[in-house]
C-alpha cells in the first residue's frame, strides 16, 4: 500500500512539474510512513515540506496543490492536510478488507514475489573446523538462515554457502597430533575441543612437534595423499558435529551447502597471477600485495591487501577472492550476502574492492557484508564459561531446553511427558534463536536466559503462546486456519482496522529484510501483530459475535493473523506449536 501511495504522489509531483511549479527533471525522494495514531490517517507523507523550497512555496499551500493533483484511487478514502503540511492518507476499509480476503486464499498469505527474482549467494555459519562450534557461530548461522528463508519465500534463487575454515595452518598441528597418536580413534576425535587443546599443548611445549606441524601443512597443501586422508577423516568428524547442531537448531543447512576454504586451493595461484596481469600487485617485504588508494589509514598510509606471504603461503583474503570469482562466474550470482562478524568489516570492504578492480565479479553483482555484533554474557562481558573457556553451543542448547522444560511444567503440570518434552524443545531452542534474531544484527547483545524465556515482552515464548491462542479459537469451530472460510472481512471497529492495517504490512516487512538483511524487523512486526490480535480478541468477540456475518468476518481475521504469525515464525526458523 505504501508503494501505491508513493506512486500517487509521484504522479501529482509530475503534474506540478508540467505546470511549471516544480523545476523540469526534478527528482523527488518521496517518503511515506505508517501512522501510529489512526485518527491521523493510515499513512502520512512529508513531501510538501520537502518540496516547499524548490517550489518556492509555503508547505501548506504546496500541500493543497498536491492534493488537487493527486489522481483518484479506490484504495484511498480521503487525503487530509495536517500540521505544517503533512499529507494524511485514509485508506478505504472496503478495499483493505478485499485485499485481506484475497490474502486468505493465497498460499503465500498475500505476499507477492519480489521482482526481479535474483540468484543470491548467502554465506553463512562458516565455522573453522579445527574447533567445535561455539556461541560465536550462532549468530551467523541463525541470522543467515532467517534471511535466506525470507529471500526464498520472495521467489529468489538462494544458494547457501557454508565457507568453513578447513585449510588453515592449525591443520598441521592437528595432523601432527594424529600421527603421534595413531590410536586417536573416531571416539577420541569426537571430543574435538579436547583434541584441539591437547594438540595445541604439544605445539606450544615442543619445538620438534611444532616443526613437524609446519612441515605437514606444506605437505597437506601440496596434496600428499596420506595427509589428505587424515585431514579428510578429521573434517568428516568435525562437519558431522556441525550438522548435528544445524539439525537441532532447525537451520536449513546440509553437507551439500559446504564449500570450504580448501575447495578454492587450486584457484589461489591463478588469483595471484591474474592480479599481477592486471598490474594490481606490488611486492612488499617479499609479500604480494594489492594497494588501493581508497584504503588509507589516518596517517595517509595505504593498507595493503596481502594475497601471498613471502614464504609462498596464501591467506584468508586470497581464498575470499577466489570464492567471489566462483560465485560470480560459476554460480552466476546477482548478489552475495556475507553473514560474518562485524569485526571483519574492513576485510570485506577491501576484498570487495580488489575483486571489483580485478573484474573477478561481474559489474552488476551486489556484494554485501551483513555484519553482526558480539554476543556477550548476561553481565555484558564476553561470553565465557565460569573457568574462562568458550561456551560450547551444545551446552547452551541443553540448558535452554532444560530451563524451558521446568517453566512449561510449572505453567501446565498436567501435560503428558512426551508433549512436555516436545514443547520444551520448541520453546528452548526457539528462545535462543529469537533472542538473537530480535536484536538489530549490528549491535552487541547480552545473552540472558531469564529474559529470553519470559512469557512477556518480545520473546519466543510470548509469540509461540500468542499463536496457540489463535489456534485454540479454531479448535472450537468446524474450521482450521487453512479452511475455506465463509463470509467476507468487514472492518467496522477500531481494533479490527488496526489489526487489518498490520496484516497488510507483512509484505513490506519482508521486502525490507530482503533488502537489508535485518530479521529483527520481522520480530518487531510479529510482536506488534500479536499485541493487536490480543486487543482485537478482547474487544471483538469472535465465536459469540452478534450476527453470523460478523462472526465470519472475525474468524477470517483470526485465520489470517494465525497464518501470518505461523509464516513469520517459520521464516525466522521457529517451530510453532498448536498448544502449550
Ligand atoms: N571462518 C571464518 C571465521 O570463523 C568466517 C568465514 C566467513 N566467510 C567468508 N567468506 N570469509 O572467522
Amino acid at each position: 500500500m505504501k508503494d501505491s501511495i508513493r506512486n500517487l504522489i509521484q504522479l501529482a509531483v509530475n503534474q506540478l512539474i508540467s505546470e511549471g511549479i516544480l523545476p523540469e527533471d526534478f527528482v523527488a525522494n518521496i517518503q511515506v510512513e505508517n501512522t501510529r495514531d489512526k485518527s491521523h490517517g493510515d499513512f502520512a507523507s512529508n513531501i510538501a515540506m520537502m518540496l516547499a523550497k524548490p517550489a518556492k512555496m509555503k508547505p501548506r499551500d504546496l500541500a493543497e496543490r498536491l492534493v488537487k493533483a493527486l489522481p483518484e484511487d479506490p484504495q484511498v478514502r480521503e487525503v487530509a492536510i495536517a500540521g505544517p503540511g503533512f499529507l494524511n492518507f485514509f485508506q478505504n476499509h472496503d478495499a483493505l478488507a478485499q485485499r485481506l480476503d484475497a490474502a486468505l486464499t493465497d498460499a503465500q498469505v498475500g505476499v507477492a514475489q519480489q521482482q526481479p527474482a535474483q540468484r543470491v549467494v548467502v554465506d553463512l555459519s562458516s565455522p573453522n573446523l579445527a574447533k567445535e562450534m561455539h556461541v560465536g557461530h550462532l549468530r551467523s548461522t541463525i541470522i543467515g538462515d532467517a534471511v535466506a528463508r525470507v529471500l526464498e519465500f520472495l521467489g529468489h534463487d538462494v544458494i547457501r554457502q557454508n565457507h568453513v575454515g578447513d585449510w588453515g595452518t592449525q591443520f598441521g598441528m592437528l595432523l601432527a597430533y594424529l600421527l603421534e597418536n595413531p590410536s586417536a580413534t573416531e571416539t577420541q576425535l569426537s571430543d574435538l575441543e579436547a583434541f584441539y587443546r591437547a594438540a595445541k599443548q604439544r605445539f606450544d611445549e615442543s619445538p620438534e612437534f611444532a616443526e613437524q606441524a609446519r612441515g605437514l601443512v606444506v605437505k597437506l597443501q601440496a596434496g600428499d595423499p596420506e595427509c589428505l586422508r587424515l585431514w579428510q577423516q578429521f573434517n568428516n568428524v568435525s562437519l558431522s558435529h556441525c550438522q548435528e547442531l544445524y539439525d537441532r537448531l532447525g537451520v536449513k543447512l546440509s553437507m551439500d551447502d559446504v564449500r570450504g576454504e580448501s575447495s578454492y586451493n587450486d584457484d589461489l595461484a591463478q588469483v595471484v597471477a591474474d592480479l599481477r596481469e592486471k598490474n594490481l600487485l606490488t611486492e612488499d617485504a617479499g609479500a604480494q600485495c594489492v594497494f588501493l588508494d581508497e584504503f588509507k589509514n589516518s596517517e595517509d598510509k595505504i593498507l595493503p591487501v596481502i594475497v601471498q606471504k613471502a614464504d609462498g603461503g596464501y591467506l584468508y583474503s586470497t581464498t575470499d577472492l577466489a570464492a567471489m570469482r566462483y560465485r560470480s562466474q560459476t554460480l552466476k550470482a546477482d548478489r552475495a550476502l556475507y553473514f560474518v562478524d562485524q569485526r571483519q568489516a574492513l576485510h570485506f570492504q577491501m576484498v570487495f574492492a580488489v575483486a571489483r578492480h580485478a573484474d573477478f565479479v561481474h559489474p552488476g553483482m551486489q556484494l554485501e557484508h551483513m555484519g553482526f555484533g558480539t554476543m556477550n554474557g548476561p553481565d555484558g562481558r564476553p561470553f565465557k564459561t565460569r573457568d574462562g573457556g568458550t561456551v560450547k553451543l551444545v551446552d547452551l542448547l541443553n540448558e535452554a531446553e532444560q530451563r524451558a522444560y521446568t517453566l512449561v511444567k510449572e505453567k501446565n503440570p498436567k501435560l503428558e511427558e512426551s508433549e512436555l518434552q516436545k514443547i520444551a524443545q520448541a520453546v528452548g531452542i526457539g528462545a535462543v534463536k529469537y533472542a538473537d534474531l530480535s536484536k538489530h544484527r549490528s549491535s552487541d547483545y547480552s545473552f540472558n536466559f531469564d529474559q529470553m524465556l519470559s512469557f512477556e515482552g518480545n520473546t519466543a515464548p510470548y509469540l509461540l503462546y500468542a499463536y496457540t491462542r489463535v489456534a485454540s479459537v479454531f479448535r472450537r469451530t468446524d474450521f482450521t486456519m487453512n479452511s475455506t472460510l465463509p463470509g467476507k472481512i468487514q472492518l467496522t471497529s477500531e481494533s479490527e482496522q488496526v489489526l487489518a492495517a498490520s496484516l497488510q504490512r507483512f509484505t513490506e516487512v519482508l521486502y525490507n529484510i530482503a533488502d537489508k538483511g535485518t530479521p529483527h524487523i520481522l520480530c518487531t512486526y510479529l510482536y506488534e501483530l500479536a499485541g493487536q490480535f490480543s486487543s482485537f480478541y478482547e474487544n471483538c468477540p469472535i465465536l459469540s459475535a452478534e450476527d453470523e456475518a460478523t462472526r465470519h468476518s472475525r474468524l477470517r481475521l483470526a485465520a489470517l493473523t494465525g497464518r501470518t504469525l505461523k509464516q513469520g515464525l517459520e521464516l525466522l526458523g521457529l517451530q510453532t506449536l498448536e498448544r502449550m
